[in-house]
């Protein structure tokens, strides 16, 4: 996708070294663009853990990365299962990460030491590519729920919460991938974007990339979506997930299952968009067997912002005396899912519905 008309991918890699990583440091948006440069395994496991990188697709292509670079320092066994283990627990919910991860040792684990360095690059890049088609073809699968919507004389309104864009992809997104292809196409889409507190990845994250691309859209507190949707302003509700059980239960961004609830009250439908690599194939209960991930109470008892001056600002909302609690995923159940937007076509949010897409996992 483009920013201010250059192409851009959430990860690359240099284009002089062909080693070392490029992200785009998103703790820093929407207020600059700043571009990190990756070169030990170190760097990618705080990268992740600190949410420099996030979203479940992009966690997963920095760890597949970030384990080349680690092999770069040591490529021996022992070292390449350490760091591995190491990178796997940098975060607990987006199955993407496990899922890069095994891919990557799956193949280094038959490869001599001194060839491994290359492989995995190979292997990462392979990761990364097919990430940015995937989210490319689920887009146009998902893109007829968004034709199907079209009413005159008004904008089809998507709501979407989180970020689930090429922030949190390699490249298109996933719940923003049927709005781009839509867009693209000429359609009159407009986008409500959850503000997505504590970390506000929507009023952050979405409503930049949308802006860049010049896709309409409006920032909405995230207690919004429910009065928004009793009014008739919402025509479908569009979100990315971290985890999908193969019962089709989705864990994503925290508030993700009240907007699910509120959606089955007012008959809105309500999707959740995701490349296979977010599916758990081995989970059939995501509430019962979803980590959340648990993280640090500053997250909801500070805010931060830029000043009228420029400069950008920390402050604490919160009582000094109060104690906060941040769990930063739930579980949407699937009998809440009108369906899922694959890159093998849509379905619904069953375990034969997904089976239907990959019959291989029958
Ligand atoms: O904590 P984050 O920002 O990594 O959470 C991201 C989300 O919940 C996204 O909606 C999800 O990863 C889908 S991304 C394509």
């Amino acid at each position: 996708m483009k920013i201010d008309g250059q192409a851009y991918r959430s990860v690359w890699l240099d284009a002089d070294d062909r080693w070392s990583v490029h992200v785009i440091d998103q703790t820093k948006l929407p207020w600059a663009l700043e571009i990190l440069r990756l070169t030990t395994r170190d760097d990618a496991a705080h990268a992740i853990r600190s949410m420099q990188i996030r979203g479940a697709p992009l966690i997963g292509a920095v760890a597949a990365y970030g384990l080349c670079l680690a092999l770069r320092a040591d490529a021996s066994t022992d070292a390449m299962e350490r760091d591995a283990a190491l990178l796997n627990a940098t975060r607990p919910t987006a199955i993407n990460l496990r899922w890069a991860l095994d891919r990557m040792l799956t193949r280094l684990r038959n490869t001599p030491a001194a060839e491994r360095v290359a492989v995995a690059y190979d292997e990462a890049g392979l990761i990364a590519d097919e990430d940015a088609a995937q989210n490319e073809t689920l887009g146009r699968h998902g893109l007829p729920l968004i034709e199907a919507a079209v009413r005159p004389g008004r904008a089809v309104n998507v709501l979407t919460h989180c970020n689930a864009g090429w922030l949190a992809a390699v490249d298109w997104g996933t719940a923003l991938s049927p709005i781009y292809a839509a867009f693209n196409a000429g359609i009159d889409v407009h986008v409500w974007v959850d503000e997505t507190r504590p970390r506000n990845q929507g009023a952050a994250l979405t409503a930049w990339e949308l802006g860049k691309h010049g896709v309409p859209h409006t920032v909405v507190a995230d207690n919004a979506g429910g009065h928004l949707m009793q009014h008739d302003q919402v025509d479908l509700i569009i979100v990315g997930a971290d985890r999908v059980t193969r019962t089709g239960d989705a864990a994503n961004k925290i508030g993700t299952y009240l907007k699910a609830l509120a959606a089955r009250d007012n008959g809105v439908p309500f999707w959740v968009a995701l490349p296979s690599s977010t599916i758990d194939w081995t989970v059939s209960d995501g509430v019962a067997e979803i980590p959340i991930e648990e993280r640090s109470q500053a997250e909801v008892t500070d805010m931060t912002g830029r000043l009228a001056d420029g400069t950008i600002a920390t402050m604490r909302v919160v009582s000094a005396d109060s104690p906060a609690a941040n769990p930063a995923f739930d579980v949407t159940p699937a009998r809440l899912v009108t369906g899922l937007i694959t890159e093998r076509g849509r379905c619904d949010a069953t375990a034969d519905g997904l089976l239907g897409l990959f019959p291989e996992r029958r």
